[in-house]
């Protein structure tokens, strides 16, 4: 019988079990056998029972803090370097373990009402997500946001643009959608970034593989911008939220943002920073009409999807569909 040192050890095992080579974490207080190895000093209870999953784009920054003015619900909290956002479940994060997400957890809950939650606009269209997600918190609550994808792709090119992509500032907005596979390939590689997301029949069956439709929520963002109070008040339905609170006293439309802000008490509002709800100008026609026509399919399968789901087409998805044809 002869043995190795520990890493050689290990090579040895990653060789024979390449399966395990990526980790996936489960909870260890679902486990008896982990809950009895896991140290006293580390918690368990507090993981999420609710993820805002994305896309990039779709109002998800303005749900969050819509949530996070609720007394039941308890928002991570911020990472020093992705601030609001963990992206746990997406990137390299989820290799420092399961103690770094749950040390963005509060430690003690008020009541046993609370819950935690998370948003990580990237979780929508992470290929390892859902499944890394369920693994952990198999019983959560899914939020997705969803708007014309058009408008998520327009809106994402002014993101990345403004925050310094060399790519995005060298080229237009069209000239990256139209890119085809002949073209440079950080050309190709921010089209793709840039279009994949709205893809979003194709996520949300990867995301179904794994929750059951009951425990997703699909919210129109549309709606989410121009009706915030009605979207918080079903979405309290379906969350079982206690005390169900009324968001027309919560919220103002804000005439100078042009947006809905939280109303505070002295007439004035708080509204969301100077990257949410950017000024740029409108789409040109031309690219309005290629990325009508190139969502058109995953456009078609959605409205399927939800039918299927039984859930309401939104308004945005029905006007994308009648000027298509
Ligand atoms: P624009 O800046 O392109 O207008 P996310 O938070 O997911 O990054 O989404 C940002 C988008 O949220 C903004 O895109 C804006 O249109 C939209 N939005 C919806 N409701 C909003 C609100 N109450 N305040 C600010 N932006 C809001």
């Amino acid at each position: 019988l002869g043995s190795a040192p520990p890493l050689r050890l290990a090579e040895k095992y990653f060789q024979m079990r390449p399966d395990e080579l990526n980790p996936l974490w489960g909870n260890p207080c679902d486990d008896i056998r982990h809950r009895r190895i896991w140290a006293k000093n580390k918690r368990c209870d507090t993981l999420p029972k609710l993820l805002v999953i994305g896309p990039q784009k779709t109002g998800s920054t303005a749900l969050y803090t819509f949530l996070s003015m609720h007394p039941a619900l308890v928002a991570n909290l911020p990472n020093p370097t992705t601030y609001e956002e963990l992206q746990f479940f997406n990137n390299n994060n989820y290799l420092k373990g399961l103690d770094w997400y749950l040390n963005f957890f509060p430690e003690g809950l008020a009541n046993s009402s609370q819950i935690t939650f998370e948003k990580s606009a990237t979780y929508f269209d992470g290929d390892l997500v859902p499944r890394r997600a369920h693994a952990l918190l198999p019983n959560a609550k899914i939020i997705t946001i969803l708007i014309s994808p058009s408008k998520r792709a327009y809106s994402w090119y002014q993101h990345i643009r403004s925050h310094g992509d060399p790519v995005a500032n060298n080229y237009t907005f069209h000239t990256i959608i139209t890119a085809n596979d002949s073209a440079p390939k950080p050309l190709r590689d921010l089209r793709n970034r840039c279009l994949n997301p709205g893809k979003y029949s194709h996520h949300l069956e990867r995301w179904l593989l794994e929750y059951s439709p009951h425990q997703l929520h699909i919210l129109d963002g549309g709606q989410l911008r121009s009706e915030p109070a009605l979207v918080m008040s079903t979405l309290q339905k379906f969350l079982k939220l206690t005390p169900h609170l009324d968001y027309n006293k919560l919220l103002k439309y804000d005439p100078k943002k042009g947006f809905f802000c939280q109303a505070m008490s002295n007439e004035k509002t708080k509204c969301l920073g100077k990257s949410k709800g950017r000024n740029y100008p409108p789409m040109e026609e031309r690219s309005s009409k290629f990325l009508k026509k190139y969502y058109t399919p995953h456009n078609t399968a959605l409205s399927k999807l939800l039918v299927r789901l039984g859930r309401p087409a939104p308004q945005w998805l029905r006007d994308d569909l009648s000027t298509a044809r």
